[in-house]
């Protein structure tokens, strides 16, 4: 198991990206190689050339050192400090990706083919926690819309579902005495949900490639639903006609659903979801928490894909 070592650079204080890149190069390649900006997670660290995005919110990113400090992440234990603790002997690479079901081309892509192919894009989303906390997250990714249209969906196909990888040797949270879901965790989307826009595959954050506590080396990021539908480390997406089940479902079904889009007026059984904590946000009197916004602020571009919905119904 390996030892947590906290990284050199203090990162936590990074905001505005020229000082970042500014750094990075002051402190040059070996530094960045041996340990990575984003934190001792990261120890493959590489920088992505990232085109901007139009999708960007115009709030102050949270702290790198809060998001790659701060995670869930099952496989690698259940407390929030556990992935960045306990993910160094993670190995993200190489890495490759199947897709198969309802598709007229299944594949097996390996990620570097497709990180050529595809145009990586820097984008700021707000990310909201069903546990009533958010961030704001600069991502570097492509559109999961890019890698479906490559395979080719038969009309039939309804629904995408996901899987993360199983490598107990490698995720202590898999094993043993921590062991505490179904694995392969498991999550999934309606296929015009897959399709839209905003629906990310993550392969960085903060201009770098992601840290394995954040879900290295490719995860999904769907910023108007709560954020445990971004399944991480995906090595299987397969197209289907059937709804299908995501883990925290499986685990407890009274408490999560299929849908998970953000909704202020629909309560978790256990907590009001009107209201969040921002993440590295504090004042004189601690955090002050906001409101939340109907599908965390996104409605203009995704609440027509459920009109005619009962969204407290599907929740
Ligand atoms: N993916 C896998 N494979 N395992 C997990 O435990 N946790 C989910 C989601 N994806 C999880 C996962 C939850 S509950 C959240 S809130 C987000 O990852 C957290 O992502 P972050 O650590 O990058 O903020």
């Amino acid at each position: 198991m390996p030892v947590y070592r906290p990284p050199k650079i203090a990162a936590s204080e990074i905001t505005p990206r020229q000082v970042y890149l500014g750094r990075r190069e002051f402190l040059g390649a070996a530094a960045i190689g041996a340990v990575g900006l984003l934190g001792a997670g990261n120890a493959g660290a590489a920088a992505l050339s990232a085109v901007e995005s139009k999708y960007k919110v115009d709030e102050k990113p949270t702290p790198v050192k809060d998001v790659t400090t701060y995670n869930n992440f099952y496989e690698f234990g259940l407390d929030k400090g556990d992935p960045v603790a306990l993910s160094g002997d993670f190995k993200p690479l190489p890495w490759t990706i199947k897709v198969d079901g309802m598709v007229n081309k299944p594949g097996t892509f390996d990620l570097d083919a497709l990180m050529k192919e595809f145009p990586i894009e820097s984008r700021t989303y707000r990310m909201r926690c069903v546990e009533a906390w958010s961030m704001v997250i600069p991502w570097d990714g492509f559109p999961l819309a890019s890698l479906l249209s490559k395979v080719e969906p038969l009309g039939s196909a309804k629904y995408v579902a996901f899987e993360t990888v199983v490598r107990p040797e490698e995720m202590p949270g898999q094993k043993g005495i921590f062991q505490s879901l179904e694995w392969p965790y498991v999550e999934g989307l309606r296929l015009d949900e897959a399709n839209h826009p905003l629906t990310l595959l993550a392969v960085g954050l903060y201009g770098e490639t992601l840290p394995n506590q954040n879900g290295a080396p490719i995860r999904l990021v769907v910023p108007w639903k709560y954020g445990f539908k971004g399944i991480k480390s995906i090595v299987r997406i397969t197209l289907t006609d059937k709804e299908p089940k995501n883990t925290w479902q499986i685990t407890n079904p009274q408490e999560y659903g299929f849908y998970a889009n953000v909704n202020p007026a629909v309560d978790h059984p256990r907590w009001s979801q009107a209201t969040e904590r921002r993440i590295g946000e504090s004042g004189f009197f601690g955090a002050s928490r906001r409101p939340t916004l109907p599908f965390n602020g996104y409605a203009d571009e995704v609440a027509s894909l459920y009109a005619g919905m009962d969204l407290k119904a599907n929740f």
